[in-house]
């Protein structure tokens, strides 16, 4: 899918949109949950948003649901205004909330066979109980329930439907790693469906598996947006290289290509710099007749991108 920074805005234009978002407003009295969010999705896609605790996630989720009210800006989701059109938006989305509640006695099987005849278009909800790692647990109590059995078969609910568009808020949020894992494939398929999947999560791991693009939320506002690999790029900082040497001067790899800046604690080195460090590093290191066995580079993650785009901003909470 769309991964490469660079093309995205002649593929997006390219691509149906499943979503469009534009100055989406909402405010909760003295609160500007969100404020000004606009964002496309185009369909097959992916799409992330990521965000510290209250930035406005959750809220822009259910105003483009209209189930909140928006105070300005439109939606549009495959077309259908989703304020005047309830009945068409509800046969092409599905939606796991974030704090979904239901009857504390209805089974596991009851709650799926439920919306499964609510909707004019629904999948087999035995195979979503199977997928889900719901089977064994078919005739349980809501109530009875584990935290991350609630939300497995929330997800399922969320699915019932065949939805062209699915949003899941906190997917796997409770689920143990195996699970979440599970979780992440069932996703991929899910979009080689053909399904548009827009995905809140605090989890950088799950968003940069995932996603081929991301909107990093702070204060009601979308401050980046990108390919996972083109925030990293932009915004995750120096790439690094280290190993160990005894050599005592090492003035000369201060011109290696890519170094800005190279540190040093005993034997052990760290070099600052850009582009393939690793390689060119390597390469002059060889040059000068050093060959460390501990030569290692440090991977930068999404993690770095949100934390450094956050920290810029002044802090991580809203
Ligand atoms: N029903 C409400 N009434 C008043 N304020 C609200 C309400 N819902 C949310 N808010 C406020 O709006 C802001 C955005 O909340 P929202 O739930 O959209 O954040 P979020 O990004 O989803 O956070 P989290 O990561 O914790 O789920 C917060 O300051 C929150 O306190
Ligand atoms: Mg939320």
């Amino acid at each position: 899918m769309v991964r490469a920074a660079g093309l995205e805005p002649v593929l997006l234009s390219m691509m149906d949109s499943a979503l469009v978002v534009d100055g989406l407003r909402k405010r909760y009295g003295d609160t500007m949950a969100v404020d000004g969010v606009s964002f496309e999705v185009a369909a097959g896609e992916i799409f992330g948003i990521i965000g510290a605790n209250g930035s406005g996630k959750t809220t822009t989720v259910e105003c483009v649901q209209a189930l909140r009210q928006a105070d300005a800006g439109s939606v549009r989701v495959f077309g259908i205004d989703p304020q005047t059109d309830r009945a068409s938006l509800r046969s092409v989305v599905g939606s796991q909330l974030q704090e979904s509640e239901l009857p504390n006695r209805l089974r596991v099987w009851e709650a799926l066979d439920l919306f499964a005849s609510i909707s004019p278009t629904s999948a087999d909800w035995r195979e979503l109980l199977a997928d889900w790692g719901l089977a064994e647990k078919k005739d349980a109590a809501f109530a009875s329930l584990s935290g991350g059995q609630r939300q497995r078969l929330l997800v399922a609910l969320a699915l019932v439907n065949s939805p062209r568009l699915v949003f899941l808020d906190e997917m796997t949020t409770g689920l143990d790693p195996a699970a979440r894992r599970v979780a992440w494939d069932l996703i991929d398929q899910i979009r080689l469906g053909g399904t548009t999947v827009v995905l809140v999560t605090h989890f950088m791991d799950e968003a940069e598996r995932l996603c081929d693009r991301i909107a990093v939320f702070r204060q009601g506002r979308i401050i980046a947006a990108g390919s996972p690999q083109g925030l990293v790029d932009a915004h995750a900082g120096d790439a690094t290289v280290h190993f160990s040497t005894d050599e005592a001067d090492l003035s000369w790899l201060a011109n290696s290509q890519g170094v800005e800046r190279i540190d040093r604690a005993g034997s052990r080195v760290t070099v600052h710099g850009s582009g393939p460090l690793l390689a060119h590093t390597a390469a002059t290191l060889v040059a000068h007749g050093i060959a460390p066995l501990d030569l290692r580079t440090e991977r930068k993650t999404l993690e770095d991108a949100f934390l450094a785009l956050t920290a810029r901003q002044g802090g991580t909470t809203a």
